[in-house]
């Protein structure tokens, strides 16, 4: 299904029913191991996405499910405490549908986060890396069926998805805190199940640093309704076929607690350099 433009304007409304004066300028989508910065934002109102008119739910583990609105770091944020992935069920319509009502409800700058397998063999588990570009040839687009010209156009550029600007504010962030900040290209792949090592040497010959189950879909919708994005991705794990072991959701999800706070102070600093 195509969501009409009134269903993502209901959306907006019942957030703004709740929000009373407050409008948020920044949206944060918060992938594993992230989810807490949700619990720091003050003065927060918080909407079970159950609420929400036409919201999808996450039902993923360590997904909380809600969207919290207040200030983070000094900045008026609307934070996405749980995300949705298209192997839940989901289309990437519906997992790109929340980006769509934030922007209405006034952000005009995305950060996106998520966990992701390191395909460049010089890095390493625990290195966080700022999204240069993307690559998602796997499955439809989210922009896919009729275009809701009150988004954008019908063949959107895609040139620089990742805004140099934040991109430079990123590695300015990640200067202050002393910390070393990884840049390179993240390659969807739809999951769940982890790629194969064949599958990882093709991200990597295709020039991709990363690879992950999320982020794309939501970023190609942010700049079709010219938002500004910018992405990070904590390495969680050796992409599959590097290192001669499994992979698991208990690796990824150990990784992810274990970098959290590392991984949040560069968001934090981002968000107040902003
Ligand atoms: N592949 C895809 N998604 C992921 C991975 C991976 O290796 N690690 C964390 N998310």
């Amino acid at each position: 299904m195509v969501h009409p433009f009134s269903h993502y304007q209901q959306s907006a409304d019942l957030i703004r029913s709740r929000m009373g004066d407050f409008t948020p300028d920044i949206a944060l989508v918060l992938g594993s191991g992230l989810g807490f910065l949700g619990d720091m934002v003050e003065q927060p109102v918080a909407i079970p996405y159950g609420d929400i008119p036409h919201f999808p739910r996450s039902t993923a583990p360590g997904h909380a499910g809600r969207l919290v609105l207040g200030t983070l770091a000094g900045k008026r944020v609307a934070v996405m405490q749980g995300r949705m992935h298209h192997y839940e069920g989901w289309s990437y319509e519906e997992v790109s549908y929340p980006v769509r009502v934030l922007k209405l409800i006034g952000c005009e700058t995305l950060i996106l986060t998520n966990a992701a397998g390191c395909v460049n063999t010089a890095w390493a588990p625990g290195d966080i890396m700022v999204i240069s570009d993307q690559i998602k040839i796997f499955m439809e687009s989210p922009l896919r069926g009729e275009n809701l010209a009150e988004f954008g156009p019908r063949f959107p550029d895609m040139s620089k998805m990742y805004s140099p600007a934040l991109r430079a504010l990123a590695h300015e962030s990640a200067r202050e805190l002393g910390l070393e900040l990884r840049e390179g290209v993240y390659c969807y792949f739809p999951g769940p199940q982890f790629e194969t090592p064949a599958e990882v040497r093709l991200a990597r010959t295709l020039g991709g640093d990363a690879v992950g189950m999320s982020t794309a879909p939501e970023a190609i919708v942010a700049v079709h309704a010219g938002m500004e994005v910018l992405g990070f991705s904590l390495m969680t794990n050796m992409g599959a076929g590097i290192l001669d072991q499994p992979l698991s959701g208990e690796e990824v999800n150990a990784t992810a607690e274990a970098c959290r706070e590392q991984f949040s102070h560069l968001v934090l600093r981002c968000l107040e350099k902003l």
